[in-house]
């Protein structure tokens, strides 16, 4: 097993593990380890059927079924497809083209999400990232005290309609292995900031939003086929590609992605 740096201060690539085989406690450990250190890692050419892929993910945490049944994949719950083929629904081929971190609408968010990559465009098509470490550290001394203290709250899409609870985390979180200090959930799903009126909330959010998604923070990963992209959401946004529904192989983009919950120490699981 081995890594190497996928950009420079964010992601890692690593080599000598196949993800079709059950983990072992030293390839799991290597995997879980290089989340903590880079935020995200790649790995090459990992031909995942959606239950292998299912099984890989359990190996670091549990399988999250999405929250909208018709969006799993019949037999296994914990996965569900990114498509802009076969007319699947808008939901389906942008529903996560806008900066957010999984499931930070629920009361225990995913610690990772990993996706294996299917069918990718000839060009574009990336997921792009935001290192939330980095984008913590750079907060200017006034935004950085607010940020501190203030706690978030957030709803599945906005429906605040009552068909689904709204949850608070606090903005800024030690992470729960490593207690590095990071921006958690500073854009997307927040529908609100505890304790600040509406338009000053607004204003305080769009401000946060713009920092934690900066240029100078983000990484693009550029698919090529069988790609096995995991991320760690407590210390990174994302934000998947607007895409028209496929014309044909150049431009179609199909993704099998889980999420689980849990968070492993480097050395414990199996
Ligand atoms: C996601 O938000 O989970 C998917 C991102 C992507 O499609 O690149």
């Amino acid at each position: 097993m081995d890594k190497k740096p996928l950009s420079e201060g964010f992601g890692a690539e690593i080599t000598g593990i196949d993800a079709r085989v059950p983990l072992t406690k030293e390839a799991c450990s290597f995997i879980v380890a290089a989340l903590y250190e880079h935020g995200a890692v790649c790995l090459r050419n990992q031909s995942l059927e959606p239950a292998e892929l299912q099984a890989f993910g359990a190996h670091l945490g549990t399988p999250i079924h999405h929250v909208e049944e018709d969006l799993r994949v019949e037999g296994e719950p914990g996965v569900m497809v990114l498509s802009n083929a076969d007319g699947r629904p808008e939901r389906q081929r942008n529903g996560g083209a806008f900066w957010h971190t999984d499931l930070v609408f629920t009361e225990e968010p995913a610690s990772f999400t990993m996706l294996n990559a299917v069918a990718v465009p000839a060009s574009g098509g990336e997921t792009l990232f935001a290192g939330q470490l980095a984008a913590f550290e750079a907060l200017p001394g006034r935004l950085k005290a607010r940020a501190e203290t203030a706690v978030f709250a957030h709803c599945y899409e906005g429906r605040t309609d009552g068909s689904m609870p709204t949850v608070y985390h606090p903005l800024v979180r030690p992470h729960p292995v490593t207690g590095r200090k990071a921006l958690y959930g500073a854009a997307g799903t927040c529908i609100g900031v505890e304790g600040m009126s509406g338009t000053e909330a607004r204003g305080f959010l769009d401000e946060i939003g713009d920092h934690a998604s900066d240029a100078k923070f983000q990484y693009a990963h550029l698919y090529r086929i069988n790609d096995l992209v995991i991320w760690d959401n407590a210390v990174t946004l994302h934000s998947g590609p607007i895409l028209e529904e496929a014309s044909g192989a150049a431009d179609t983009r199909i993704m099998n992605r889980v999420s689980v919950r849990g968070w492993p120490q480097p050395n414990l699981r199996q």
